[in-house]
């Protein structure tokens, strides 16, 4: 992999009003009948014409006259053409991935597991990193990590262990797994005290850069220290999120944390994607949250979405990728598609 570069008409960075979701507020209702009160922990209004739809509508499908010309793809903007993955080139190091969003549920471990697959299938050696004392990553590949004498917590706090002993395979071959699990939660209150509290992980991680072409770290859903130690040691973010309204709320506070990691800890850090995940273009709903993400984030939005299938729920339990659950599924083509726009947006396809 090579430099921490940026991709074509990276919206997050450039637009300035990126950082604020504008809000999802249609045409006006009709006026209703009086009614009691809205308590104050109702959703914000989300309001709908006022003709209720009949049925859910089948997803649309695009012109048959534009089909031989450009496919649009389920973002509302053409598809690029994605090229098959070429060898790696010798001697480059590592590039460094975060799955980030504070908001739990939105498919950060998943897609860490399944974008992590799909590379190494592409021939890329891959180093997953379980950044979470919730372990789900660890779970999520068959592991038992409540059992294991040496996880991450070990190697960012004991000086003496060394990252070849805790990285364990994770049953895909060409990819690899730093383990965690509870023990963690005490890293984020034992480093507050450390020198140089933000770049632990990235000094750990050193050893790894040359023997990985692809590391993804697995944040948990929160902004703390640990997230910030993730940040400091990245050199691109991947936000996944719930094609939902109320997962919209929330990334102007991620955008401001990103913003404040590359001004102060990590100036290369850019933002490689927004990943809409769980989605459903069945559904008015969907869509709609769909072209709001587009507005807003304009092409930092990657061009695959993860649709929702239970698939993934039943991969997890299987303890595997869906890449291998469930290899022909449209949820492993969806991620090996997404694991080529990663390559091409970071130079390396
Ligand atoms: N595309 C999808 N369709 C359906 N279910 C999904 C999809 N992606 C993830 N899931 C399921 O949603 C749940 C949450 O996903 P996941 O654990 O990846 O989210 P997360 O952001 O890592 O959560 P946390 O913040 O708790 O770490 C899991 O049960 C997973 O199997
Ligand atoms: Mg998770």
């Amino acid at each position: 992999m090579t430099d921490a570069g940026t991709f074509p008409g990276g919206g997050w960075q450039s637009g300035a009003a990126a950082g604020e979701m504008p809000p999802m507020v249609r045409t006006p209702a009709p006026p209703r009948a009086p009614q009691a009160p809205v308590g104050t922990s109702e959703p914000l209004p989300f309001e709908r014409p006022a003709r209720p739809e009949a049925a859910e509508p089948a997803e649309p499908a695009a012109p048959a006259e534009a089909a031989h010309e450009v496919e649009i793809g389920p973002t509302g903007r053409p598809m690029p053409f994605l090229p098959e993955p070429g060898p790696v080139a010798e001697g480059g190091r590592a590039r460094v991935i975060s799955m980030c969003n504070q908001k739990g549920g939105v498919g950060k471990t998943t897609t860490t597991i399944n974008l992590g697959a799909s590379l190494a299938e592409y021939g890329r050696r891959v180093l997953l990193v379980d950044f979470d004392p919730q372990g789900s990553l660890s779970v999520g590949l068959g592991l038992n990590p409540q059992g294991m004498d040496l996880t991450i917590y070990n190697l960012l706090m004991q000086s003496d262990v060394t990252l070849e002993e805790v990285v364990v395979p994770s049953g895909v071959p060409g990819m690899d797994l730093l383990p965690s699990n509870i023990d963690l939660s005490a890293a984020e209150v034992q480093l507050v005290h450390e020198v140089g509290r933000e770049q632990t992980l990235q000094r750990v991680l050193g050893p790894a850069m040359e023997a990985y072409d692809v590391i993804l770290i697995d944040c948990q859903p929160s902004l703390g220290l640990l997230t910030v130690n993730a940040l400091t040691a990245s050199d691109g973010v991947i936000v996944p999120l719930e094609c939902e309204y109320f997962a919209l709320r929330g990334v102007a506070l991620l955008k401001t944390t990103i913003d404040k990691v590359r001004e102060r800890l990590n100036p290369k850090l850019s933002i490689d994607g927004v990943l809409g995940t769980m989605y459903d273009g069945r559904t008015l709903h969907g869509r709609e949250v769909m072209e709001r993400l587009v507005q807003a984030w304009g092409d930092t939005v990657f061009h695959t979405v993860i649709r929702r299938t239970v698939k993934f729920s039943d991969s997890t339990v299987a303890g595997e990728p869906i890449t291998s659950y469930a290899s022909s599924s449209p949820g492993a083509a969806a991620y090996r598609q997404l694991a080529k726009e990663v390559l091409v947006r970071c130079h390396d396809a």
